[in-house]
């Protein structure tokens, strides 16, 4: 049973790694913590010398999604690719399209696609401080955070990935990190959205979520998805408010957790972190997201499969899959020949090495020159965003993974 528990604290152990030392946040600010509501386009993109495009895609649920579109190289210069190929760069849970954007430009991913001639598209999902609007409903009402990732799946990757394909009138090569690749491999199971796809690459891949490492372990008994949902209702998880940082710190003054070393326990230890790069990767998150959404993940940590959201009961479960159990993403349904570039590091604690052996195992089948696996012994969660090695040991690959589809 205490297995079955674990999943919350981590994630909230997470926020709170990430608010704790920064009390003070805004609710929305630009790159340096100042501008507000220009946009990542003006706060992140243009300011480094990059033509930037803000677009909203809305959603078949009415969401109004922020995305940004980065053409060309900086200054209007970099490589020249026929057709630019265009890459939709989406995030993780907690955070938005601006962890794409920390790095200094030769750092950064996005900047160095752009740079390489590819045309760039940053997503954010709904609920994250740009894509915080609806057509009829209002953030500050439960119905506004009524979803979880099922949801991404069903509406928000759809929408922005016919968004980017009507657009650029190509095929696109996705790009995910953390629960971006979680949307990613459940859409494609389900058959979702692989006509518009040229490639896939996964970054610290979660599908499978049941070996949480260490500290994590710990903390399993203190909270759970009944009294979580309690606590907050099933609306707005958001790390910056107060009484999610309440319950964060109640969960710290437990001695055996070690909150001064959260950042290790957490998403592992980081090899390769520039210190500038993490201030302002603080600055500028965490974002809110769906408490419905923190506890889908948490039902993926306890059951070990991948399964739309369960309602708890077979009978709710019956009014909405018209199934007592919620139905299971079928990985090993993935298309065999879909190009698939998978990069996981040996010291990350949230996608643990078994749980991506797992997720490998589903794609046992998958063509054998289709799939590219990169294994970095020193690599933890955020290094594959924000790492100052990350060009050399992961993009610089991406790219001509990427050159090889054409
Ligand atoms: C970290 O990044 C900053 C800003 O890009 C840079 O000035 C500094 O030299 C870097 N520090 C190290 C140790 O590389
Ligand atoms: C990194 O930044 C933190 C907070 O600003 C500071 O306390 C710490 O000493 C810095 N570490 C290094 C290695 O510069």
């Amino acid at each position: 049973m205490g297995h079955s528990l674990s999943s919350f604290p981590f994630l909230s152990l997470y926020t709170f790694l990430l608010v704790l030392p920064f009390q003070t946040f805004g609710s929305s600010r630009g790159l340096d913590g100042n501008s507000d509501a220009a946009g990542i386009c003006a706060a992140a993109v243009a300011v480094r010398g990059y033509e930037c495009h803000e677009f909203d895609v809305i959603t078949d649920d009415g969401y109004i999604l922020s995305l940004q579109r980065i053409p060309q190289g900086r200054g209007g210069g970099g490589a020249r690719l026929p057709n630019r190929p265009p890459v939709l760069l989406q995030h993780g849970v907690l955070v938005d399209g601006m962890t794409w954007l920390v790095s200094p430009p030769e750092q950064s991913l996005a900047m160095i696609l752009a740079d390489n001639g590819f045309d760039v598209w940053i997503s954010n999902i709904r609920g994250t401080r740009f894509s915080t609007r609806h057509m009829t409903l209002d953030p500050s009402t439960p119905e506004f955070w009524d979803w979880t990732w099922d949801d991404l799946v069903f509406h928000d990757l759809p929408a922005i990935i016919e968004f980017v394909f009507k657009q650029t009138g190509q095929k696109i090569h996705y790009v995910g990190h953390s629960m971006g690749t979680l949307m990613a491999l459940a859409s494609f199971s389900e058959g979702k959205l692989i006509d518009k796809i040229r490639s896939a690459t996964l970054l610290s891949p979660i599908a499978y979520l049941s070996h949480m490492t260490t500290t994590l372990g710990v903390l399993v008994a203190r909270a759970f998805v009944g009294e979580i949902t309690t606590i907050f209702g099933l609306a707005e998880f958001n790390p910056k408010g107060e009484p999610v940082s309440n319950f964060l710190k109640a969960l710290c003054t437990d001695p055996e957790v070690d909150c001064y070393d959260l950042l290790a326990s957490l998403t592992g230890r980081n090899c390769c972190l520039n210190n500038s790069t993490v201030e302002l990767f603080l600055k500028n998150e965490p974002q809110s997201t769906a408490t419905k959404n923190l506890v889908h993940l948490a039902q993926t940590v306890r059951d070990g499969i991948l399964s739309r959201y369960d309602y708890g009961n077979s009978d709710f479960n019956e009014e909405h899959y018209g199934e007592s159990k919620p139905p299971i993403y079928d990985l090993s349904k993935i298309p065999r020949d879909l190009p698939i570039y998978l990069s996981y590091g040996g010291e990350d604690a949230l996608s643990d090495v078994k749980d991506v052996e797992t997720l490998l195992d589903n794609l046992k089948l998958h063509d054998e020159d289709k799939l590219h696996v990169q294994y970095i012994k020193d690599y933890a969660h955020a290094d594959f965003i924000m790492g100052e090695t990350a060009k050399d040991i992961v993009y610089n690959q991406i790219i001509s993974f990427f050159r090889n589809q054409q």
